[in-house]
């Protein structure tokens, strides 16, 4: 059996991945949906002409990643494609901040993405591929958002050395770094009252940002940057010193 798997499926650019995917990839049995809210993921699946598997599962429970490994050691699939989408960000001062609401931030961005890669590994094979949802924030440290970028750095710089290590099996890694995307995400995000001064500027649509992932990862790219503001700034961030740069960035404020 050849199926795809996507967490973060219930909302923004995972279900976005789940209905383009469905229409590119051929030779797909099931597209496995993963995330916590089932009704959500039961509504994404309704668009999908493949066959959904809906997994209501926290990808930070344990308990529930070892269910998930017993069904891929069950089912045996082949994973064709491994989209890693879960993950949230929280803005704000850091010593003002919730400090579970950052450590889940570190448990959902690095820890589960990181365990749900090692899971599904041993069942892909040649050109299977995995897109992982890393970020622009990647590209610099960002006061205000410290711990959402320092997650989005390990996302970028894993999935990059992935990515060569797994060249000998055929295997490709590509991160993606979108800039503001237009989702729930910001939901969450801005709820402590603190705002994306850049946002109204560079905010592009998820179905874009998707195209431009899958297209990439087809093409064994290991990034994916999507729109001209967000190339300048992964171009400013590698040529430009960062002490210059955050500096500017406080006049955007
Ligand atoms: N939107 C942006 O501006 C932007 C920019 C750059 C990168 N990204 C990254 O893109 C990814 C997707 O974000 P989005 O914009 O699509 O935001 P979103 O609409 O809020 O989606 C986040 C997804 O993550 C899932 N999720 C969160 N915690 C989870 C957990 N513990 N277990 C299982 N699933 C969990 C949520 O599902 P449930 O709540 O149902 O569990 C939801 O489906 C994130 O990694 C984000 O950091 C977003």
């Amino acid at each position: 059996m050849n199926i795809i798997i996507i967490t973060g499926a219930s909302s923004g650019l995972g279900a976005e991945f789940a209905l383009q995917l469905d229409n590119v990839l051929h030779n797909i049995d099931e597209i496995w949906l993963i995330a916590r809210r089932k009704k959500e993921m039961l509504e994404v699946a309704q668009y999908l002409e493949h066959t959904a598997r809906v997994l209501d599962m926290d990808v930070t429970d344990e308990r529930h990643m070892e269910r998930f490994k017993k069904l891929l050691a069950d089912e045996k699939p082949v994973i064709r494609m491994l989209v890693n989408c879960a993950g949230y960000g929280l803005m704000g001062e850091f010593s003002a901040s919730n400090i579970s609401e950052e450590l889940g931030m570190i448990e959902v961005n690095c820890k589960a993405l990181t365990q749900m890669t090692y899971l599904c590994l041993p069942y892909m094979k040649k050109n299977s591929r995995i897109i992982q949802l890393a970020s622009s924030a990647a590209f610099l440290p960002q006061p205000d958002f410290a711990v959402y970028a320092a997650t989005k750095s390990y996302v970028y710089s894993f999935s990059r050395a992935l990515n060569r290590e797994l060249r000998p099996k055929k295997i490709y890694v590509t991160a993606v770094c979108p800039g503001p995307v237009d989702t729930p995400f910001f939901d969450i995000a801005e709820k402590t009252g603190s705002t994306l001064a850049v946002k109204k500027l560079t905010l592009v649509r998820a179905d874009q940002v998707v195209k431009r992932a899958i297209a990439d990862s087809c093409h064994k790219h290991e990034k994916s940057v999507y729109g001209a503001w967000i190339k300048s700034f992964d171009a400013a961030a590698k040529v430009i010193p960062h002490k210059a740069l955050l500096k500017a960035m406080q006049f955007l404020k």
